[in-house]
């Protein structure tokens, strides 16, 4: 009864697809100051002193201001958002950072930092001429304790190069995104980033042990511990998770790597309705137990849509959902047994329409494939609206059913995510951007989020795309404290203006 998964048809790999999908339109995308109608604020204009300032701080190789060697800096990796820096600088210390912030505080001069610019909701390039402050070069290991699974790093460790260096030491980052080729980790920590396996090992409020952080005046803020427990005082360190650059600037990381499973297995699964689907997710929770790390749905247009634009195959037939589930564990035997198991049972009673179960490391390898290019598929042929809200699970799906009667023949739409999470992604795929889809779009998907109490931005953070909109999830109380603690921190805001804070309505200024 259970097939095994014919040979998928994988030629473009990860890389391939996110490079063709940058380079497919030849035309910039719009400056993001004109397109979305901001004003710049008074910040400090960059002289050429302020140039050789940096040059005497970084060697001058560090420092870009050509503009053809900008330019990628300046836009973000949808193509949605098109700064106007004129400099990119490229620490590799610490002190180096202290030294820029220190300098471009005194001189109120804007800066953006950036990771591996993966973000997609605009936060990571500059609106303006902010500095661009590229954490690329700050990319050493610093320590890896294999007993308490504790790893110290720079802040510009590439994701993929972290995981391959510690499961030299049998153990695993406890994040995994679609975009681990290309992101820091200081960036992930920046977004409070999710991922693929957030069900099984929690979100980096719980794994990052310690930080290290530069605040806007240059004070190097030291919370770089490595202890699973230290209740001394205010739990700093969570700060800037998930502050996405406006609070400052993280420059080192130490964050608890777990176990490399000894054992692992996918399963994929056609399934034939949300209910099932959510009634599939509350019987595998309960049957796999500790095992299941994973639990993603992608509905039928998500699937044929990647699958038709990358070339892949479908190791199973045509079927309105997708879920697919993997499992973490120490016993290969038993681990693919409870699986197995659960497999029949579920295609007994009906819940699992048809499926594949693997444990072999190349056909699990294919299998992700699919899901982690949903992310890039929509950007081939055309212009993707995203959202990646979160939703009580009994409204999970409702969301793209009422869009995609809302928007009709206008642009596709289609949803996929961490069903585990709560968290769904809804693409809204069309052939080219438009204001009357866009306004057709904002904010009623936030009214709607907001209505059943869910979260506008589930894992991407709220950057330049979402600060008008960060009230449907935020109380006014909260973003008080979150002005005090900005006001506090950065007094200058020079710290990613235009970014998570929205401008103080004209109305409540006295
Ligand atoms: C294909 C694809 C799949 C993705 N999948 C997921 C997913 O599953 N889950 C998820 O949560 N996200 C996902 N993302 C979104 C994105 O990759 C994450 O938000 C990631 O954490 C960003 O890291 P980065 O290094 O690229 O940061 P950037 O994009 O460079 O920056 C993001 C924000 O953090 C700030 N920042 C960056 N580095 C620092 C630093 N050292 N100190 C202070 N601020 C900093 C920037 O100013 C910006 O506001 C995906 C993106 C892509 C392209
Ligand atoms: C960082 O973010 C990227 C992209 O979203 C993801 O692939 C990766 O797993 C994350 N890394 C960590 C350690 O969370
Ligand atoms: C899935 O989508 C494809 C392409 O849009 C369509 O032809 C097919 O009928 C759909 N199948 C199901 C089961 O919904
Ligand atoms: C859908 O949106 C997500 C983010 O919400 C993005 O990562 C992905 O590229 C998009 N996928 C498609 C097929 O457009």
């Amino acid at each position: 009864m259970i097939k095994s998964i014919a040979i998928l048809i994988s030629n473009l790999n990860k890389t391939n697809i996110i490079s063709q999908a940058k380079y497919t339109t030849s035309v910039l995308p719009q400056f993001s100051s004109e397109k979305y109608a901001v004003k710049r604020k008074n910040f400090g204009i960059l002289k050429s002193a302020d140039v050789e300032y940096f040059k005497s701080v970084l060697s001058e190789d560090r420092v870009l201001t050509d503009e053809s060697d900008v330019l990628p800096f300046n836009i973000d990796w949808i193509k949605n958002c098109r700064g106007q820096s004129k400099i990119v600088l490229k620490p590799k210390t610490t002190d180096e950072v202290s030294q820029i912030l220190s300098y471009c505080n005194k001189n109120r001069l804007a800066v953006c930092p950036q990771g591996g610019n993966t973000g997609l909701v605009g936060g990571s390039v500059p609106v303006f001429d902010e500095i661009v402050i590229n954490l690329v070069h700050m990319n050493k290991i610093i320590s890896l304790d294999d007993i308490s699974g504790a790893l110290v790093c720079e802040a510009g460790c590439i994701l993929e190069n972290l995981d391959n260096y510690v499961r030299d030491h049998n153990l695993i980052m406890p994040l995994d995104l679609g975009a681990k080729g290309s992101c820091h980790i200081g960036g992930n920590i920046s977004t409070n980033a999710g991922g693929l396996r957030l069900l099984r090992y929690g979100n980096l409020h719980g794994s990052v042990l310690g930080i290290e952080a530069v605040k806007a005046d240059g004070t190097v803020v030291d919370c770089l511990r490595t202890l699973k427990k230290d209740n001394t005082g205010y739990h700093l360190k969570h700060l800037f998770i998930g502050s996405e650059g406006t609070l400052g600037v993280v420059t080192k990381v130490a964050i608890h790597c777990p176990a490399l499973p000894k054992a692992v297995s996918l399963g994929f699964f056609g399934v034939e309705n949300f209910e099932n689907l959510l009634k599939l997710y509350k019987s595998a929770k309960s049957s796999l137990g500790e095992i299941l790390s994973a639990f993603e749905m992608a509905d039928n247009k998500s699937i044929s849509l990647t699958v038709e634009n990358c070339k892949l195959s479908n190791p199973i037939g045509d079927y309105p959902f997708y879920v697919l589930i993997e499992t973490h564990g120490s016993d290969e035997t038993h681990d693919s047994e409870k699986l197995n198991r659960f497999l029949s049972q579920e295609m007994e009673s009906g819940l699992i329409l048809d499926g594949t179960v693997t444990s072999e490391p190349a056909k699990i390898k294919n299998i992700w494939h699919i899901r982690e290019s949903i992310a890039g598929a929509g950007l081939i042929n055309g212009y993707v609206f995203k959202y990646d809200v979160s939703l009580p699970l009994r409204n999970y799906y409702d969301l793209v059913l009422t869009l995609r009667t809302r928007v009709g023949d206008r642009a596709r739409v289609y949803g996929y995510g961490h069903v585990g999470d709560g968290n769904i992604h809804i693409n809204v795929s069309a052939s080219k951007y438009s204001k009357e889809l866009y306004a057709i779009l904002e904010p009623f998907i936030y009214e709607e989020v907001a209505k059943v109490g869910g979260s506008i931005s589930a894992e991407h953070g709220v950057g330049f795309r979402k600060p008008q909109f960060i009230h449907y999830s935020k109380d006014k109380t909260a973003l008080q404290l979150m002005r005090d603690l900005k006001q506090s921190m950065d007094p200058n805001g020079i710290l990613n203006p235009y970014k998570v804070l929205p401008d103080v309505p004209d109305i409540e200024k006295d």
